[in-house]
């Protein structure tokens, strides 16, 4: 059973500045809930509950919302308010939340080997809060984890994307083992135009076994100076198996302002707008009896 993971949220945001320059960028309101705990309500709806987050300077913010506030809490008890604190509080009871702090930025593969000692010698998920995944029936995280039950190996998410955009993310290529999975064989980390080996592109979710802590350590910096999972992640292909998951449900880049404009306009019409939206328990129980089912 996956129970942990990881989310990488030292990056300072600079594409969203001056929004990012004391607010954490995993703070950022999609309606009016940040960033960060949707990936959190994936999380524990694909039945996860310890949630590790590498954080930097400047990050309370974050530690503060998964804690109870009890002045506020205090101030709007009873009144009709109350209601709008439901979701966060069950999130906070139903998940811990630990800490670590990453000083500093030298890249995913870093980041990730950084969270080893929250993570220990266990699988676990990473998600990349930037990263928006939406899905009406089972979370992109819940889909993965029920391939690592099958197939027990190191899983990234992909979606096919424009060729002219391929130069923005760690591109895979493999051989199609059955719908939408691949065994990867290449991958590369922000190829040069023409370059990119398919057009199948890694987004922020993985499942990683904890061999690959090993595997970062003996990476050496790659694109951008920066020590890259993708690099570390070939190497586990190489040795080993490594898949790739054309995974069911939409992605938005909120990395990029469009892409946050999307995911805005997309969660307030069918997540904001629809009140009966399962909450994470709820979500959870289903994904806890399918899987004793
Ligand atoms: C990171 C990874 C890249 C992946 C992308 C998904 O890049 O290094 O392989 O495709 O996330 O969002 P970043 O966007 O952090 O530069």
């Amino acid at each position: 059973m996956i129970k942990k993971c990881l989310f990488p949220a030292a990056g300072y945001g600079t594409r969203f500045l001056p929004a990012t320059k004391s607010m954490p960028k995993e703070m950022m309101p999609v309606v009016n809930k940040p960033l960060i705990e949707y990936g959190v309500e994936e999380a524990i709806q694909a039945g996860m509950t310890d949630m590790c987050v590498v954080t930097g300077r400047g990050k309370h913010a974050l530690m503060d919302h998964f804690d109870k506030n009890y002045e506020l809490e205090h101030q709007i008890s009873g009144t009709s308010k109350e209601s709008l604190l439901t979701d966060i509080r069950s999130l906070i009871d139903t998940a811990s939340f630990t800490y670590i702090r990453q000083s500093e930025m030298k890249g995913l593969g870093h980041a990730i080997l950084t969270g080893r000692p929250l993570i220990g010698d266990n699988p676990f998920a990473v998600v990349l809060a930037d990263d928006l995944c939406v899905n009406t029936d089972r979370g992109v995280l819940a889909q993965m984890k029920a391939l690592y039950n099958q197939f027990r190996c190191s899983i990234v998410a992909v979606q096919e994307v424009p060729e002219s955009e391929t130069h923005k993310y760690g591109v895979i290529s493999g051989e199609m083992i059955k719908d939408d999975l691949f065994r990867v064989e290449d991958m590369v980390e922000k190829p040069e135009a023409g370059t990119a080996p398919s057009n199948l592109a890694i987004i922020g979710r993985y499942i990683l076994t904890p061999d690959i802590f090993e595997l970062i350590e003996q990476t050496e910096p790659g694109k951008g100076g920066e020590i890259q999972i993708t690099d570390a992640l070939l190497k586990q292909a190489k040795s080993g198996c490594v898949l790739a998951y054309k995974f069911k449900g939409q992605r938005f880049d909120c990395g990029s302002v469009e892409g946050y404009i999307e995911a805005t306009n997309y969660c307030y019409a069918n997540i904001y707008k629809q009140p009966s939206a399962a909450t994470p328990q709820k979500t959870e129980q289903k994904v806890l009896e399918a899987e004793v089912a």
